[in-house]
């Protein structure tokens, strides 16, 4: 097992150039399989995430190939199988994009409850409740949900809780449905939008992405396309935040700076000061900063996947803060972890109360799950002394090579492999 050794206290200096957007990523490439000829992804994060959605790709009967700059040329026309391997699928989440890319394509699927960050009850009801509306038999028979349609027919859809999830998972099975489609309070974050162009250049309907109402008129065929996913907007506020929180300067290339709005305004009202231009954001030298109040919400709101980075810039900050968690229920685990690095945190109910401006010190802290696992980085940057962070498989499924490009830019940041005396009693 690897783990990360952080010397802390250095300033994150530079210019950094931001990957593809994994949240779009691990939907494009099951959307793939919505067609028998081939399909180009440019712009792929490498992030485990990614490798997992290949080999599920490859186990269903889709050639897939890897170009040396890493763009992908999907090959579908070969596909025999419905059923993704439950191996694979526990691994993460977004291997549930597989439902409504192979109910669209071959009318069935045969799949594990999807694995993925564990952040609170994470019900997949609302991905049903589409599937069902559309016609199809829903069934779970040990441990396997398994969906059927004889013939998949548009339907009048109305999302009980904003999903982003169950509003992809429905664009792709109703892509080639029979008739329309309608969502109504859809999720409208961007990485929805960067899905239906895939699908609308391969020749799908779909309109309406980025509002809270979609309409997709199902086609009987799809064809091939090529796509450039979209800037990580979640990369691109991780890499402000911790720049931010060192009190560095840094200049985050080839980004969508519109996707971070709800982050440059509560970063700027923290007193962070920023330049922003076409495709770039620059994180200038800060001097004091001020406690904020964060409330989590979906897009066009605070992402809930910046929370925890941003509670560690608020570490930082003399005063108290409040962070309010109101998309998923469970997502303070990495609060224990701070604390033992002497933050100053207390939680009632879904809000964190942070009381800043102390000095984070290191300790032996784990990773339990993507973005939590960012914000220990961050603190590990802020801290006296020298912080170890076990559980950095879950950062690799998200973030590529995250250390390597903060040591780039004045980390002190080493991957080493687990010994017993590091993490003791283990
Ligand atoms: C996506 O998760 C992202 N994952 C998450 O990113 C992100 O945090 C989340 O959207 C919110 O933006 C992927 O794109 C693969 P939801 P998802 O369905 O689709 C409830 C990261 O770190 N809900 O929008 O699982 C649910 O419990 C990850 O990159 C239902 O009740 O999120 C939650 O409270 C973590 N029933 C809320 O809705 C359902 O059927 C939002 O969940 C579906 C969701």
């Amino acid at each position: 097992m690897e783990h990360l050794v952080i010397k802390g206290k250095q300033k994150i200096r530079g210019a950094v150039s931001i990957n593809g957007a994994k949240n779009a990523a691990v939907a494009v490439i099951p959307a793939s399989l919505l067609t028998e000829s081939r399909v180009k992804i440019e712009n792929l994060p490498k992030i485990t995430d990614i490798f997992w959605l290949i080999e599920i790709l490859k186990a269903l009967g889709a050639k897939v190939s890897v170009e040396e700059g890493g763009d992908l040329w999907i090959d579908s026309a070969g596909v025999h199988s419905f059923k993704p391997p439950p191996e694979l699928v526990n691994k993460f989440r977004a291997s549930y994009y597989f439902m409504g890319a192979l109910l669209g394509r071959c009318g069935q699927v045969e799949i594990p409850m999807p694995g993925g960050c564990n952040l609170g009850p994470r019900p997949i009801d609302q991905h049903i409740k589409g599937f069902t509306a559309m016609g199809a038999r829903v069934e779970l028979e040990q441990g396997l949900v398994k969906i059927k349609a004889e013939k998949l027919r548009g339907a009048h859809i109305y999302l009980d809780v904003i999903s982003v999830g169950a509003t992809i998972n429905i664009m792709l099975a109703a892509a080639r449905a029979e008739g329309k489609t309608i969502i109504e309070n859809a999720a409208k974050e961007p990485e929805i939008v960067d899905v239906a162009n895939l699908l609308n250049a391969m020749g799908a309907q779909v309109i309406g992405t980025g509002t809270d109402i979609i309409k997709i008129r199902g086609v009987s065929e799809l064809g091939g396309a090529e796509h450039n996913v979209i800037p990580d907007r979640i990369e691109t506020g991780t890499f402000m935040i911790a720049a931010a929180a060192t009190g560095g300067d840094l200049l985050i290339e080839d980004v969508i700076p519109k996707h971070l709005d709800p982050v440059i305004a509560k970063l700027r009202e923290t007193g962070v000061p920023l330049a922003i231009g076409p495709d770039w954001i620059k994180v200038l030298p800060r001097n004091a900063l001020y406690p904020a109040d964060v409330k989590t919400f979906p897009y066009p709101g605070f992402p809930t996947d910046l929370q925890a980075p941003m509670m560690v810039l608020l570490t930082q900050v003399p005063g108290v803060s409040l962070v309010s968690e109101n998309v998923f229920e469970g997502r303070f685990r990495h609060v224990d972890e701070l604390k033992k690095m002497g933050a100053r945190i207390k939680l009632e109910g879904r809000t964190a109360i942070i009381e800043g401006g102390s000095q984070l010190i290191s300790a032996p802290i784990k990773a339990t799950d993507l973005r939590g696992g960012a914000a220990l980085v961050i603190a590990g940057m802020l801290a006296e002394g020298e912080t170890t962070i076990e559980g950095i498989e879950h950062i690799d499924r998200g973030y590529e090579h995250l250390e390597e490009r903060l040591n780039l830019l004045g980390a002190k940041i080493e991957r080493r492999i687990m010994t017993k005396d590091v993490f003791p009693g283990k």
